[in-house]
């Protein structure tokens, strides 16, 4: 007799802020309209995916001391747009990007207990420490935190949220008074909302280093990983459900998902042509230069984008757009390896910024990309993919209609929702076990 198959997980990322959304398309909407925040949920519940996602920048893109129009301007709070989902979607999760360096724990906490309230046990966050300098400078504090801080005060909020969701007992009446003193923290509160259907809201988290994976072994359920390409993959996923023992976890109680985008057409050679139309859209040659100033810290514009790369160092005192402050050596080792990698491949700027953020995860077919999914999946690379479109609202119509039945059909993706389940069950994580329950340290 066969094994059935390892299910495939998928996440429907809502293409906004970054370079895989082309804007320039006739065919692009609103991102602030609702209507399209609707149609693209209820896109990914016609492909029954597990959750709709939504990243969060806390701060319009600056460039050169000047807001840029390069990509989209503004876009709505991510709370807001997620609780108006609830009334308009019925099974599939929704998962919110929620800072942990900009947000305070009980705040943060009673507005996510409130999302799994109103959507039946849907509710998901994102914990990001959110890397981006300029952020500090829109909130009181100022400034932002060194690396290491920024993991110190997410791993101190993510317990502390956990023991507010927990400080309602099942069948008590009234929550447990929670004292928590930290060197983040010092809260001593009743918490407002009664226990949500799953307890706690699922934690995703997104960030890459050892800090950052040591904080997802720790408090994450899914990871929204950067390793698309199969081997790195592997690679990650043997990394981070390595970590989960220390933690007394089991490798099915965190999913890895990394961002994939993809370009379908009836042929290979179809779908390589539209990938390359896709690209030069992605990478206009102002955006190719805009990012390598980005890394220099300095004014390129005299630079010819379908030239070499600059021959200048950088401006490692400048402070860049993005927040890659001062790193001397980190810089000038990217700008190295940047180098390498144009002169071994013949590249010029925008062919090299293209290689770097605009190369498609799965190119072909309809069949091959069901197939390749499939794989990573099956030969534990991954346990799905946070699927992007390079179009809002319309990115995910494509993979809907010709993606999801063939994974269907191989029997390793839903065929339907199960009525009731909560985002925890479409994940297949465990149930969220108060801390009350948990085994005593
Ligand atoms: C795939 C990915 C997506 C991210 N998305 C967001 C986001 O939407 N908003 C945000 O503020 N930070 C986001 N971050 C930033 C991370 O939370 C973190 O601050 C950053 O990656 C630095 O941590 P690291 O060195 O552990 O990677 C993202 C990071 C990764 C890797």
């Amino acid at each position: 007799m066969s094994r059935s198959p390892r299910q495939i997980h998928l996440a429907a990322h809502f293409p906004g802020v970054n370079s895989t959304t082309v804007w320039t398309d006739p065919a692009s909407g609103s991102q602030i309209d609702f209507a399209a925040f609707e149609y693209f949920a209820r896109t990914a519940e016609r492909g029954l995916f597990d959750y709709v996602f939504l990243a969060e920048g806390l701060r319009l893109r600056e460039h050169k001391g000047r807001v840029h129009e390069l990509d989209v301007l503004g876009r709505p709070n991510t709370l807001a747009v997620l609780a108006a989902l609830t009334a308009v979607t019925d099974h599939v999760g929704l998962v919110g990007t929620l800072s942990t360096t900009f947000n305070e724990p009980y705040e943060l906490a009673r507005q996510l207990a409130s999302l799994d309230h109103l959507s039946g046990g849907r509710a998901g966050w994102n914990a990001v420490t959110s890397s981006d300098a300029f952020h500090g400078a829109n909130f009181r504090r100022g400034g932002f935190l060194a690396h290491a801080d920024r993991y110190e005060r997410a791993k101190e909020f993510a317990a502390l949220s956990k023991k507010l969701w927990d400080s309602w007992d099942e069948g008590e009446a009234l929550p447990r008074r929670i004292r928590h003193s930290g060197p983040q923290f010092d809260v001593d509160a009743r918490f407002d909302v009664p226990r949500s259907p799953q307890g706690r809201p699922v934690i995703v988290q997104a960030g890459d280093s050892a800090d950052g994976r040591d904080f997802g072994a720790e408090h994450a359920e899914v990871i929204f990983s950067l390793h698309q390409d199969f081997d790195a993959a592997r690679v990650f996923y043997d990394d981070v459900k390595g970590r989960l023992a220390a933690w007394g976890r089991e490798e099915d109680s965190l999913k890895i998902l990394p961002g994939a985008t993809f370009v379908i057409g009836d042929t290979a050679a179809e779908a390589h042509e539209r990938s390359r139309e896709i690209a030069l859209q992605q990478v206009r040659p102002e955006q190719a230069l805009t990012y390598l100033e980005q890394v220099w810290g300095r004014d390129l514009s005299g630079y010819d984008p379908d030239g070499p790369l600059p021959d200048v160092e950088p401006d490692t005192g400048a402070e860049t757009a993005r927040g890659w402050a001062n790193r001397h050596a980190a810089v000038q080792a990217r700008i190295a390896s940047l180098r390498e990698l144009s002169e071994a491949e013949g590249l010029s700027v925008r062919e090299l910024v293209i290689r770097l953020t605009a190369k498609h995860t799965f190119v072909g077919t309809p069949e091959f990309i069901a197939g390749e999914i499939d794989r990573y999946v099956q030969e534990r690379a991954t346990d799905g993919f946070t699927v992007v479109g390079h179009l809002t609202p319309h990115g995910l119509d494509e993979f809907a209609t010709r993606v999801v039945p063939l994974l269907q059909e191989r029997g390793s993706y839903r065929d339907s929702y199960d009525e009731g389940a909560t985002l925890r069950d479409l994940l297949g994580l465990p149930a969220a076990v108060p801390a009350g329950a948990a085994v005593a340290q």
